[in-house]
């Protein structure tokens, strides 16, 4: 079959645009499905030894949140309230209000958490006391290993949301 010069350089063109499209677009297309087949195994990292939690008690961590986005830089340094309501028996608390995201405070004389801002009050287990504050303090998945208390991780809840 005799093919003419300009069919031949049609055919070339169409063949390297689908070439281009299909190495441009792949990467896409893996990027907007990936998150449909993957499933990351649970994390969990060290907040302090058991021996630093005194039971009874309710206290600040210090702990850097993973973000997924790598120049959150500074803001995923956080805390976590830590309470240890018996040997082993913890509640771990994000330190955000679930208001507007300001940090909250505990106040061990009234068993209280109180925030700043707008006045939110939480009780010790962190359910609401009054104010503005539409749910609990959002609580973090947490386990022992040895003589170490782990948490999970996972990106900071967003306030007003729902988990
Ligand atoms: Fe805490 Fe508004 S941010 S009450």
């Amino acid at each position: 079959m005799k093919v003419d010069r300009r069919t031949f350089l049609g055919r070339v063109t169409i063949g390297a645009s689908a070439a281009i499209a299909g190495l441009v677009g792949l990467p896409i297309v893996g990027y907007l499905f990936a998150p449909l087949f993957a499933r990351a195994a649970p994390t969990f990292v060290e907040v302090g030894k058991l021996a630093e939690f005194k039971l009874g008690e309710t206290q600040l961590v210090h702990f850097k949140d993973p973000s997924p986005l790598a120049w959150a830089g500074q803001t995923a340094e956080t805390a976590l309230w830590v309470r240890r309501r018996a040997t082993e028996d913890f509640q771990v608390f994000n330190v955000n209000c679930t208001h507007l995201g300001c940090p909250v405070d505990w106040r061990a004389s009234a068993r209280l958490f109180f925030c700043p801002c707008h006045g939110g009050v939480y009780n010790e287990d962190g359910s609401v006391a009054g104010g503005p504050p539409p749910r609990a303090l959002f609580e973090r998945e947490w386990r022992i290993e040895g003589d170490r208390l782990l948490i999970r991780e996972a990106a900071l809840p967003t306030p007003g949301g729902t988990r």
